[in-house]
């Protein structure tokens, strides 16, 4: 058992921070957080303490949609909408990933990437490429950090280079899954890239393989109007986008995150909220695509889950604080456009959504009540915090204005996490 002792944040619920100000997080042999307190109570006075002095200590973020094979594409190709920026940019540098060196050179930077802006854990598409695939997952797992990786499906409207069969999807899919069986914080997730890339007889074979393993499932959702005015031509069986998920088990049958959402609505909306299903906002990728802006507050309201995606390439870097602020800013948009009906998020409402509600993908994550995982962020803020700031206005600061500089230390399920070698 190890003590530490910050000024702490973290939020059991959207509406407020816990604030604890050079207060105690208490942390068991498994990882797992005994409690958070103001001041140590007896019982704990014998064990280790670490002092973290006047540092911040907060969960660590949670990334719930990244695609790490556009490693490369970082910060170029913000030119086009989704599907020609898919076609130009995307699938190009996604079929250099049959080479396994080139696919370690930039699987080893990834890794390093999300470590040092924080994300302790991630839901990562991958490629077509099984042995690329398990080369990430023993990335991740050797780093300490937790993710699932998805090998993706995706069989029509792909260039040669970039399509797998139903079978080499299912396989890859199992290969991902038996590889990371003894990996205790990495695993596999089901990836049909989204409806316009998989025929129906791979949204059948993917459907089958998430429902009868119980595994996960990752997909795109009513991102951009061209992609969805293309998902009525090529299954116009379905009643909306979702539903074509739906129909092949893949919308919430199992535990399910559909990226985007920024047009959902009516049927799409109910159907998201009946099953749980999670929305992951990509503000950051949504801006740079000009895809839309997703109806977050309709969607919290309605109780439909939500969590944040850097959506690295579409999205310009791995920080989930950026995503943060890019979720209050987008929030503030859509309040205006709405006739200013629905409220605005507030800081700890995005906050929340990037450590607990998207940490709860990967279990009892994002927080620090007891038995949640110790996943956590340390902060040297002195820099920014040069007058008497309160301490949630120190937090909105590094959310604002920070970056990996005042990233001091980084917890993931109870252990330290050194920078992975690149
Ligand atoms: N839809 C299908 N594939 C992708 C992708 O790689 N990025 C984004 N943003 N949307 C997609
Ligand atoms: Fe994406």
């Amino acid at each position: 058992m190890k003590a530490y002792q910050a000024n702490i944040l973290f939020t059991p619920t959207p509406e407020r921070f816990e604030m604890l100000e050079h207060g105690y997080v208490v942390v068991g042999d498994d990882g797992n957080v005994v409690g958070a307190f103001a001041s140590l109570p007896d019982e704990y006075k014998s064990i280790e303490l670490v002092d973290y002095g006047n540092q911040i200590l907060i969960p660590a973020m949670n990334d719930l949609h990244v695609h790490a094979p556009q490693y490369r594409n970082l910060g170029i190709a913000m030119d086009m909408e989704l599907l020609p920026w898919l076609n130009t940019y995307t699938f190009p540098e996604e079929s250099k990933y049959r080479d396994i060196k080139y696919a370690e050179r930039m699987y080893r930077r990834f890794v390093r990437d999300l470590w040092k802006l924080g994300t302790m854990r991630a839901a990562i598409f991958a490629t077509i490429h099984p042995e690329a695939s398990c080369l990430l997952a023993d990335l991740l797992n050797e780093a300490g950090m937790g993710g699932l990786v998805g090998l993706v499906g995706m069989d029509r409207n792909s260039p040669e280079t970039l399509s797998n069969t139903v079978e080499e999807a299912v396989r890859g899919t199992l290969r991902v899954l038996n590889h990371t069986a003894s990996m205790p914080l990495v695993s596999a997730i089901v990836t049909p890239r989204f409806v316009p890339s998989c025929t129906p007889e791979m949204m059948t074979a993917l459907g089958r393989l998430a429902n009868d393993n119980h595994l996960p499932v990752q997909s795109h959702l009513s991102e951009n109007q061209s992609e969805i005015a293309w998902v009525k031509e090529l299954e116009p069986e379905s009643s909306c986008y979702g539903d074509a998920y739906r129909r092949y088990g893949m919308f919430g049958q199992t535990p399910t995150l559909m990226a985007h959402c920024c047009y959902t609505e009516g049927e799409e909306f109910e159907l998201m909220r009946k099953n749980h299903v999670f929305a992951v906002h990509c503000p950051t990728s949504n801006c740079n695509l000009g895809s839309g802006i997703a109806p977050i507050r309709r969607f919290m309201n309605a109780g439909i889950p939500v969590a944040l995606g850097s959506d690295v390439s579409a999205g310009s870097g791995f920080s989930i604080f950026r995503v943060i602020h890019y979720t209050l800013q987008m929030s503030k948009m859509k309040w205006v456009h709405g006739a200013h009906k629905e409220a605005f998020l507030s800081l700890s409402e995005a906050f929340w959504l990037a450590t607990k509600s998207g940490g709860s993908f990967f279990g009892k994550v994002g927080s620090f009540e007891p038995g949640y995982a110790f996943d956590a962020l340390v902060i040297d803020d002195s820099d920014l915090n040069f007058d008497n700031y309160t301490l949630q206005h120190r937090l909105e600061r590094y959310v604002y204005l920070g970056d990996d500089r005042q990233l001091k230390h980084r917890f993931c399920q109870g252990k330290e996490i050194q920078a992975p070698k690149i």
